[in-house]
């Protein structure tokens, strides 16, 4: 059965932090696709550049910012860029991830900094600085989590201890933020194939090969796949669902697939 484009996203405005490559890219275009405008922000000038030049091939305005998650008021600088361009903002993705395996004696106080600072403060810093943009109400956010969130991971107590913090970040919000009408969920993604992430955690066929058979659904999952999550979540067919936490995972979380 093939799905066609369930969601309208005609006149509304998403930003994307971190949406310049793998699947925050993969979440930008579909939502291009489905018609939004849309905004992406990351570190580097040619991912940036790259990206946004895609983006535009599908004929919706795109705006591009690069900026570190982790320097507040340059995030705040781009959202209320994207702002004064596009109205106010209807969705606000917080992507923007860092990862390398390394077990904790091997972690100096700075590598753990980093993760800590890319995936929870920044995440902090787009939520922060993007709710002043947000239509409210009728807003949705979505951060992206991950397994390390509940899942403790040897070789990722920076990114284990950074996403719980996520999760954590999500629930207190979608609390504060209900009232006016603002929606706050994360989407927490598996093995997603041909992402820089697994790229680095599942570096040979090997260990693909263990990772894979350790999916419910045998197999690693699409960017597509993560976006089509987002689409829905940030939609008003989920006009009920707030603080929740949703493992787009093939069951990975659950454990351990059937022998
Ligand atoms: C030990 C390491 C290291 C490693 C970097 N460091 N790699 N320490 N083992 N393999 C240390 C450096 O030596 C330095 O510490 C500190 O980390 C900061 O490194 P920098 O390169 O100076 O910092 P920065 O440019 O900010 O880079 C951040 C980064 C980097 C996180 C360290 O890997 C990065 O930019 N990654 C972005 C892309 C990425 O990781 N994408 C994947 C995300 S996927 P010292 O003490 O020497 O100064 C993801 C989800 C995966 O997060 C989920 C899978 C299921």
């Amino acid at each position: 059965m093939t799905v066609s484009q369930p969601f309208d996203y005609s006149g509304r405005s998403v930003f994307v932090a971190g949406g310049t490559s793998g699947i925050n890219l993969g979440i930008a275009r579909a939502y291009a696709k489905a018609g939004a405008s849309v905004a992406v922000l990351s570190r580097k000038q040619a991912k940036v550049d790259a990206a946004v030049a895609e983006l535009r091939e599908h004929g919706g305005s795109v705006l591009g910012f690069v900026a570190d998650v982790r320097e507040f008021d340059a995030v705040a600088a781009a959202l209320t860029s994207a702002r004064d361009r596009f109205g106010e903002l209807d969705v606000l993705v917080s992507g923007a991830a860092g990862n390398f395996p390394a077990p904790i004696t091997a972690m100096s106080s700075n590598a753990f900094n980093a993760v800590i600072g890319i995936d929870l403060a920044g995440t902090y810093n787009v939520l922060r600085a993007g709710y002043e943009h947000l239509r409210k109400p009728g807003a949705s956010v979505i951060n992206i989590s991950a397994p390390q969130s509940s899942i403790p991971m040897p070789m990722q107590v920076h990114a284990c201890s950074a996403k719980a913090g996520v999760d954590m970040l999500t629930r207190v919000c979608a609390i504060e933020w209900g009232a006016a009408g603002v929606r706050v969920n994360a989407v927490i993604p598996g093995p997603i194939t041909g992402t820089e992430g697994m790229a680095r955690l599942a570096p040979t066929p090997q260990i693909e090969q263990v990772i894979t058979e350790s999916v419910p659904l045998a197999r690693y999952g699409t960017t597509q796949e993560i976006a089509d999550c987002c689409l829905w979540l940030s939609s008003p067919m989920a006009s009920y669902v707030t603080g929740a936490l949703i493992p787009v995972d093939g069951g990975w979380s659950l454990g351990g697939a059937a022998q």
